[in-house]
């Protein structure tokens, strides 16, 4: 298959699926729905990339939702991010970074759009985190010429690209509880659910608990809907124990990624994704027989293994 092109919002997370999309993509190359569904859109690159007809893409961050909408009625367009950008970044070099934090400031008063895009992509590590309040609390990355020329035509490019994939497209974009979402669904829509993982990056936006799976869970199936849950498997350390409890139900597929802490060949570890089903994927299995898999200390992997399999030393990436 060829590689397609990715297109990566502007807006950047530390949740983003962008590496996941070719293999979100083939799993359901072959089913035909009305309308894509994301009860959790975050950074919205999956339905991006998938360029649904029609989706309704929502999330409780109201941010994320109000930066696509003011795209969508071309309150942002990327023009408006070039000449934001550009007056921005010189105001943050000549105060040796300390602008940040009023740009931080004004935005957690006012919620405006471009100083979140600012934020996103002066922050430090792109990270999205709010505080109890629901206050923007994300360190600045310490480069005062964060905005140099190639940066800003980056982000415009990507504002660009996105503003076109929206305009061509029937999206819809809500800020709303998940469970909110998913009583718009109809029996021949297709949910992709990207949920957080529960316990991990928990802040304002981002609290789950197991209470909330199994609120997902039954939303999901009252749906009478398609749905894909994107979730993890295992790693060194753990595996996903709700895979085989609350979504025993379901079909698996895996794919292996690996990670590298701190950029260190030697601390290359492996995370294997899941995507969840509720009708066979062309890589899935049943999650029964995953767990014979993991059992008998198979493979985790659910697609069919090559007859030659050749090995490629990994790259960093
Ligand atoms: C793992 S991220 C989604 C990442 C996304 N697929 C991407 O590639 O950018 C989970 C998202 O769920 C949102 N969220 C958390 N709790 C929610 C809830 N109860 N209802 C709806 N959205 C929620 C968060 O704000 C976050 O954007």
């Amino acid at each position: 298959m060829k590689n397609r092109k990715i297109y990566i919002p502007p807006i950047k997370s530390q949740g983003i699926k962008s590496k996941l999309i070719e293999w979100i993509a083939s799993n359901i190359a072959d089913i035909e729905y009305e309308k894509w569904i994301e009860p959790f859109m975050g950074t919205g690159v999956v339905a991006f990339n998938i360029r649904p007809k029609k989706a309704l893409l929502c999330d409780t961050n109201p941010h994320l939702i109000n930066f696509y909408n003011a795209i969508k009625n071309k309150n942002i367009t990327s023009a408006i991010v070039r000449k934001y950008l550009t007056q921005e970044g010189e105001k943050l070099l000549k105060s040796k970074g300390e602008y940040y934090y009023e740009v931080r400031q004004r935005f957690n008063e006012t919620g405006n759009s471009l100083d979140f895009l600012f934020l996103s992509r002066s922050c430090f590590n792109g990270m999205m985190r709010f505080n109890q309040k629901g206050g923007f609390n994300v360190p600045f990355c310490r480069k005062p010429n964060r905005f140099a020329p190639a940066l800003i035509t980056k982000i415009t490019n990507q504002v660009e690209n996105i503003s076109q994939i929206i305009e061509f497209g029937d999206y819809e974009f809500k800020t709303q509880n998940f469970t909110e979402t998913l009583k718009e669904v109809s029996s021949n829509d297709l949910i992709y659910s990207d949920p957080p993982y529960i316990g991990r990056h928990t802040d304002y936006f981002n609290s789950w608990t197991e209470k909330d799976e199994l609120l997902l869970k039954d939303g999901l199936y009252k749906s009478k809907a398609k749905f894909i849950l994107s979730t993890w498997l295992s790693n060194k350390y753990r595996t996903n124990e709700y895979i085989f409890t609350i979504w025993k139900d379901c079909f698996a597929a895996t794919k292996e990624h690996f990670y590298h802490i701190g950029g260190k060949e030697k601390n290359r570890n492996a995370i294997y994704e899941a995507l969840l089903s509720n009708y066979p994927l062309p890589n899935s299995i049943t999650n029964k027989e995953l767990a014979e898999r993991i059992t008998e200390n198979k493979s985790r992997l659910t697609t069919k293994q090559k007859e030659k399999i050749i090995i490629v030393q990994p790259t960093l990436f």
